[in-house]
């Protein structure tokens, strides 16, 4: 696990960034396990300007979102389609065919969905590189607290707390969905690479008990420690709880002499 501590949000995005970059550089065709979210805002600008301006190529990258709301049409401006679709599928080159992105209109059969959209991601070999927020409940994708560490993609009832962070986005009067489609904790623990992003104090004490204390169904992040390449991409506000400050930073210059590669 590595922890990379910056001064703000323009910095992580770089860091994100560059970390992408490499990674499609490195194989054109990658699997890329995308999430939504404010925190994603930023960093899908800069890929979009490195593809702009830098031509980042995503003709051959394959994009897996990590979940979807129940009920919400892919023209809803709050579904996660038109986030996507918004912030970066619009400006990048990633073809049509290889995003695949939750469908939260499905009505019934949802198990034989789930189970069909878990198949797609082993036909296309597996995601390489999965990119992950985190919710003040320790949530990743919509894993709530006491999801198994073993979950697949499925249906998931959101927990009181992501509804109330929810409603702000929501207009008045309109019902936020209740329920959502997410790849589930066992699903992401697949990925070769993961990377979370995190900023400000509202998710600090989550990401404490993510990356420092035990693992528990009761915070889904905290499966990640048994993932064997992490990298946690934090601002000073989202890292205040860390215990193990200075230990970061000491192993971040290390990886920088000596390992330089993990880290552009
Ligand atoms: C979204 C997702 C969620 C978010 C998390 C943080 O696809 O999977 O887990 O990453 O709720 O959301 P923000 O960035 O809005 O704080």
């Amino acid at each position: 696990m590595l922890v990379i501590l910056k001064r703000d949000n323009e910095e992580i995005n770089l860091q994100a960034a560059q970390l992408i970059a490499s990674a499609i550089k490195k194989k054109p065709s990658l699997t890329l396990g995308l999430a939504t979210g404010n925190t994603m805002v930023g960093l899908y600008k800069h890929l979009a300007h490195l593809h702009k301006e830098e031509r980042l190529d995503f003709s051959q990258v394959v994009t897996f979102n990590l979940d979807e709301y129940l009920g919400l049409p892919a023209t809803h401006p709050q579904s996660y389609h038109h986030f996507m679709h918004e912030n970066f599928f619009r400006h990048v080159n990633v073809p049509p065919r290889n995003i695949h992105i939750p469908d939260g209109g499905i009505r019934g059969d949802y198990d034989e969905y789930c189970a069909s959209y878990e198949r797609a991601i082993r036909d296309a070999g597996a995601i390489d590189l999965q990119l992950l927020g985190i919710g003040r409940n320790g949530h990743i994708g919509f894993n709530e607290p006491t999801s198994s560490l073993a979950s697949r993609t499925r249906l998931k009832v959101l927990s009181q707390e992501t509804l109330d962070d929810n409603a702000k986005s929501f207009g008045a009067g309109e019902d936020s969905p209740r329920c959502a489609i997410t790849m589930g904790i066992g699903t992401i623990l697949e990925a070769r690479k993961i990377i979370l992003l995190a900023t400000g104090e509202s998710k600090a004490a989550a990401l404490a008990k993510a990356i420092e204390g035990p693992i528990t169904s009761a915070v889904s992040a905290s499966a990640l420690q048994l993932h064997p390449d992490v990298t946690f991409i934090l601002d000073g506000p989202a890292a205040s709880q860390l215990m193990q400050r200075d230990y970061y930073h000491r192993v971040l210059k290390m990886t920088a002499l000596l390992t330089p590669d993990r880290l552009s």
